[in-house]
């Protein structure tokens, strides 16, 4: 049967898969299911901040560069992830205790060397990334505490001016469907693009829990696109509780269908990423107790029902 990728691309959809770097070196099964069935990716760890610069003003871009080396080498579009994070956020920025200053010329400095350094080749940045939390208030990060709500316009700013050409991103989890947080969002935006910002697009993470495809997800993907921003499905994985029943992974088939078809339905969505290409390798079950088998393919790398499903919606 033809790889996802193929359907995708008559469409001009765009599927997708985070690629971890051991993986991507390691296992030659896991690099050809990567190169043949998705036309898009996201480095799953490679471009964060505590890879990229761990210690201030050193940066290290072996990762991130071996990760472009593939995408480029399989024409896939490249999400870049993240350059504003509160996440795997090397400990000299967190416990730095910089002035506003200080810190505004830390991220500068971040933004310009890792955006620059692949400018023109980065389709979407992922700007800032989980700014909020379930009620819609503000994250406490260190950038939220020291900088106040600027910090993400401000970042915004800097990503375009390091690369003009890549589309800027917020990213977040829980605001797949509509709700207080998702809500946050929204405003958000609007004010963003009420006032110059630069902000092209809000992608949706989508970790779910098996049979909980938010109802709502196709009126919230809606609602974003209305603005004319794009909106993505960048993350998405299903998990089950382990062990997973037959009836489970048919749920999951059935979950992995009507994501697809929500993002399809509406113009603006313009393309669904997995967060992983095998079960084995996913962050699922060292985040999540008990939970597990979340994505495509088996351990086996044996393509499952939701595997079908996504070729099925395609
Ligand atoms: C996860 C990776 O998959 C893991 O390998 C890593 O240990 C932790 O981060 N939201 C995000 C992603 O935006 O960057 C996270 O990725 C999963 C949750």
């Amino acid at each position: 049967d033809s790889p996802l990728r193929d359907h995708a691309a008559q469409q001009g959809f765009e599927i997708g898969a985070a690629l971890g770097a051991d993986h991507l070196q390691n296992d030659s099964q896991f690099a050809d299911l990567a190169a043949t069935e998705f036309n898009a990716s996201t480095p799953e760890n490679s471009m964060k901040w505590s890879v990229t610069e761990p210690s201030r003003g050193q940066f290290d871009f072996s990762q991130a560069d071996a990760y472009m080396d593939f995408a480029q080498a399989n024409n896939q579009k490249v999400r870049g992830h993240t350059l504003v994070w509160h996440s795997q956020l090397p400990s000299w920025v967190e416990n730095g205790n910089f002035s506003e200053s200080e810190l505004l010329s830390i991220m500068e400095n971040h933004i310009d060397e890792v955006a620059g350094r692949y400018a023109g080749e980065i389709a979407y940045w992922d700007v800032a990334n989980e700014i909020f939390l379930g009620d819609g208030s503000w994250r406490n990060s260190v950038f939220y505490e020291t900088i106040g709500p600027d910090f993400v316009a401000e970042a915004l700013r800097m990503a375009a001016e390091a690369d003009p050409s890549a589309e800027l991103w917020l990213n977040d989890y829980s605001i797949d469907g509509i709700n207080a947080k998702s809500d946050a969002y929204y405003n958000l935006i609007q004010d963003l693009l009420a006032q110059g910002v630069p902000i092209d697009g809000i992608g949706l993470q989508a970790h779910l829990i098996n049979g909980q495809v938010p109802s709502s997800l196709q009126q919230n993907i809606q609602r974003f696109a209305d603005l004319g921003i794009d909106v993505a499905i960048t993350e998405l994985d299903v998990r089950i509780q382990m062990p997973a029943s037959d009836s489970e992974l048919q749920q999951q088939a059935q979950d992995y269908r009507a994501v697809m078809d929500a993002c399809l339905a509406v113009d603006g969505c313009i393309g669904v990423t997995v967060w992983g290409i095998v079960d084995k390798y996913s962050w699922v079950p060292d985040t999540f107790e008990g939970e597990g088998a979340p994505l495509l393919y088996n351990d086996n790398y044996q393509p499952k029902p939701a595997y079908d499903a996504v070729h099925a919606a395609l």
